[in-house]
This record gives structure tokens, sequence and C-alpha cells, in this order.
């Protein structure tokens, strides 16, 4: 292979609940080469969902390596990268120990709904009873969602947890600090840390000062010292040990639906993207101060761009199940080989024949957050087929999102004219057209589709120097625009009915 001249590359290893990727990024913010793999899911019961941290940590370095090999192979070096940047799945929750740098257990999944009970003894433990109790604090309520209802329920049921926290031999963290400890080193100087946009999503965080609130932690009964230090979204935390990217810092981090706030560059208050991953994340950028929702929406860190930079926040609309759904009539119910073939089926029929797939497989999140919802499909008639229920999956998706939007509209007091989108199923042109149909505003799909990733090496970049001002990075394809076609009062007699289907799926457990 012919050599090419030195090159100034970023890379971003975006690690999410389906599957780890590398990315590797040109000044120009194109992708040079990547590689992706997924991953296994353990259900060890219905509404459980594990990783196995060291099959995380395994896949991410296994995609490493392949792009290292990609790049030789098109003549380029692994050292044209400059700096790697960090996106992760958010909330699901590690625990290790200091001493062996060895897991505890097998990573909870941020969808697993096992700590509702953990939940309920939170709420009876709080002076209000009410699960907003901490929410001005923390911006989050309690729910099975977040990492420190998980690192309770660990505590509570593991015995080797609550053993070596109590020794002090016990490290938590979520997917980007176990990371950024293992490549920096593990036991031998790993470095312990997590971005102030996933130490967000821990309810352990006060989100005005952006520490550990040492209240919050004595309610948990949690110590201080098992937690990461809160660090920037973009600063260097260290160098890569070992492995092809040796040698090269780690310079941004991001939880991955702040990563794709930061590629979209929503960076003006008032700009909102939607990302379809396993869940759906509608993030609203509301600048420098903390906007707490009365609408069921999270408040989180959207990103703080160096250490001394001002924190920006956003509200925070969390779907659980979307691309999930698509997964689950492919793998559970064999209807598909693969996720895209979706849009065939569903492109086959008009409409779902009145049939709504309201999927809660892990209770509902925003903006209702009943952890006792559970999935169903309803209006099954003899007339339906897998076509009218690959639809109203697709639908469901969509519904969720103007469930969300809708929230976002209420917070705000005036209605957002335009959303952003990007992720898997934004590949689909039939689920955008009826996303755009259903919301009855235009969806606004840029050409380049990978901005978690991207947003993780821009923080990296911007660190190391390769990006001034992230406000100059501008796109340079023209988007697709989805704009609705179907008119109001259809769309309000379809959302009435999801409405009802939502209603049948809560309370179930
Ligand atoms: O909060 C969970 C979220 O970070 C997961 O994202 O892309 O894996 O669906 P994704």
């Amino acid at each position: 292979v012919e050599k090419k001249p030195p090159q100034t590359f970023v890379g971003a290893i975006d690690q999410g609940t389906s599957s780890s990727r590398f990315m590797v990024f040109n000044e120009k913010g194109a992708i040079v080469t990547m590689h992706q793999m997924e991953f296994e899911q353990i259900y060890p019961k219905a509404g459980w969902c594990e990783h196995d941290p060291d099959v995380i940590m395994g896949s991410v370095n296994e995609c490493i390596a392949k792009v290292a090999d990609k790049l030789e192979a098109m003549g380029h070096s692994v050292t044209d990268i400059k700096a790697v940047g960090i996106t992760n799945q958010r909330e699901t929750t590690v625990v290790w120990d200091k001493t062996t740098g060895k897991p505890l257990h097998h990573a909870v999944v941020w969808l697993d709904g096992r700590t509702k009970d953990t939940v309920a003894q939170l709420v009876e433990k709080s002076s209000s009873k009410t699960t907003s109790h901490w929410h001005d604090r923390c911006g989050l309520p309690f729910s099975t969602y977040f990492s420190g209802v998980k690192l309770r329920w660990l505590l509570d049921n593991v015995e080797e947890v609550r053993k070596a926290h109590q020794e002090g031999r016990l490290a938590f963290g979520t997917v980007d600090s176990w990371l950024i400890y293992n490549l920096t080193g593990g036991i031998n100087g790993g470095k312990h840390v997590s971005d102030v946009t996933n130490a967000s999503r821990t309810m352990f965080m006060n989100i005005q000062t952006l520490q550990w609130d040492d209240e919050i932690l004595e309610f948990f009964d949690v110590k201080k010292e098992v937690l990461p230090e809160i660090v920037s979204s973009a600063e260097v935390y260290g160098n890569i040990v070992g492995g092809p990217l040796a040698g090269i810092p780690i310079a941004g981090c991001l939880g991955d639906q702040q990563a794709a706030v930061v590629g979209q560059r929503c960076f003006n208050p008032g700009e909102v993207k939607n990302t379809y991953g396993t869940g759906c994340f509608m993030l609203f950028n509301t600048g420098e101060k903390p906007v707490i929702s009365t609408h069921g929406l999270l408040t989180t860190v959207g990103y703080k761009l160096g250490k001394d930079a001002p924190a920006v926040y956003a509200l925070e609309g969390s779907v659980a199940i979307a691309g999930a759904a698509i997964k689950w009539l492919r793998d559970n119910l064999k209807m598909i080989k693969e996720a895209p073939e979706i849009n065939e089926l569903a492109a086959k029929v008009e409409d779902t024949g009145g049939v709504y797939f309201v999927p809660a497989f892990s209770g509902l999140f925003a903006p209702h957050w009943r952890d006792d919802a559970r999935g169903c499909i309803v209006g099954l008639t003899q007339f339906a087929t897998r076509e009218h229920i690959a639809r109203a999956t697709l639908e469901a998706i969509c519904f969720q999102s103007k469930e969300v939007l809708d929230a976002m509209n209420a917070d705000a007091g005036h209605d957002l004219a335009l959303l952003k989108v990007d992720g898997g199923m934004t590949n689909s042109e039939l689920g955008m057209q009826i996303q755009a149909d259903l919301l009855g505003i235009e969806v606004v799909r840029p050409a380049m589709r990978e901005t978690t990733a991207l947003g993780a090496a821009l923080a990296a970049g911007l660190t190391v120097g390769i990006w001034k001002d992230l406000k100059d990075f501008s796109a340079h394809e023209t988007p697709d625009v989805f704009k609705p076609t179907i008119e109001a009062e259809e769309r309000s007699t379809r959302y009435a009915n999801w409405k009802k289907a939502v209603e049948r799926s809560l309370g179930w457990v």
C-alpha cells in the first residue's frame, strides 16, 4: 500500500447499549474509517438486562484493533490519530474492585427494571414521600433508570459489592469511567473519573455545583470514595496504555445523548435534537442555567467543553424503547432478519389497520415515569398482519417522541418549530416521514448522521487544539427536510388512539 502523508485525525469510541464502535474523523469532521460490533445482551429474568463489563471492554479493544488495521491498509498511520474521545451508553452501572481491577458484578443496564422495589423504598424513606424528592437538587426523579438507584440495589443484593464498599475496595462508575479506567492502565494507575454529563445521570451530583452532593450520598448510604472524580467533557484525562493507540491522549468524554447535542451543534438555547438508538432521547438546550421541568422531563448537563468552560444544560425526554422494539421484532419474533427490513414491511400497508403497539418493555420513561407499565399490542383483528405490526412499531417510536415534544413545548411555553434528528432509525425515509406527520413540524436530518461519535471527536479535538471554537465548525452538506403531509384532524385522532393504548399498558405490574 502506498504510504500517505501524515494527517490530523481524531478517534471516537462510541460504546452504546447494543454495539461498540470506533470511528476515525478527519479535520473536516468526515469519517475516515470505522468498525462496529454488536455484543451480548444478558437477560437473567424478565425485565432485567446486564452486560459483562469485560465483554464491553473486549469489544472496544477489538474495534480499535480492526480500525488500526484498516488505517494501515489505507496507507495511513495510527499515529495520525492525535486524540481520542469517548461517548457511551449512560446510567449503565459498573462496580469493580480497586485492588484487582475486576468487575464485582455484571453491569446493570440503564433499561433494566430490577430496581422497582428499590425505588419504592427510597420514596418511602424520603421525607416528602414523592419520586420528585431530590429532583430540584440533582435534576432527576427516583426511577429504575438512574445509576445511583442501581448502585443501591447492588449494595443491598450482592454480598461481594456490599463487602467491598465496607472495606473501601469498591469502585463505582458508569461505562465512561470503566473505559477510561481500563484504557489508562487499570490497576496500574488507571484514572477513576466520570465526565460531568455522565455524572449528571447518577442522582448523586448536585446539578448547580456539579459536585457530588453529600446529603444525597448520605440519603443513599453510599460512601463518597467509591465515586469517580467529576471532570469536564473536554480535557486530557490520561494517555492510553497498551494496544495500537498507546500514548494517545483521551481528551473528550460525553454521555452519548449529550455527545449528539454537540455533534448536531445545538449550541444555542432553544435548539433541540432527537436521537433514535436503542432508546430515543430528545434534548433541549436551555443555556447556562439548569431548568427544572414541570412536565416530566429531566434536567441534565448538556456539555462542559473545558475545565474552565461553563456548563450548558439541557432538558431531556428519555424514551426507553425505540430501536430496541425493532430488534425485538428481529430477535424475539423473528419477523425480520435485518433491522432495515422493517421499512419494506411497513411500506406494504398504508396504515397500521388500527393496531397500536406500546413497547413499554422497561416501563415507560418520559413523560410518564411509570415502572409498572408493560408492553402491549392493541387493536388486533383478523385483518392485522405482520406488515401492520411493523408499521405500528415505527409509529410507536414516533408517538413516544411526540409525547416528549409536547412536554418540551409545555415547559418552554411555546411550540418548537423544527426537530433535528440523528441515529439509526433516521436512515428510514418512511420512519422520518411518519415522524414529521405525527409531530406536525419539520424534521431535519443532517447529511452526516454519526453525530454521537462526531460529538465525542469534536470534544477531544477541541482539547488538543485541532478545532479552536466549535461554533465555527459548521456542517457542509445540506440536510434532508421531512415536512408533515397529513391533516391536523387525522394527527389528533391517531394521537388520541395512541394515548388510549398507553393507558392499557399502565399498571400492568
Ligand atoms: O440513557 C441511555 C442512553 O445513553 C442509551 O443510548 O444510543 O444506546 O440507545 P443508546
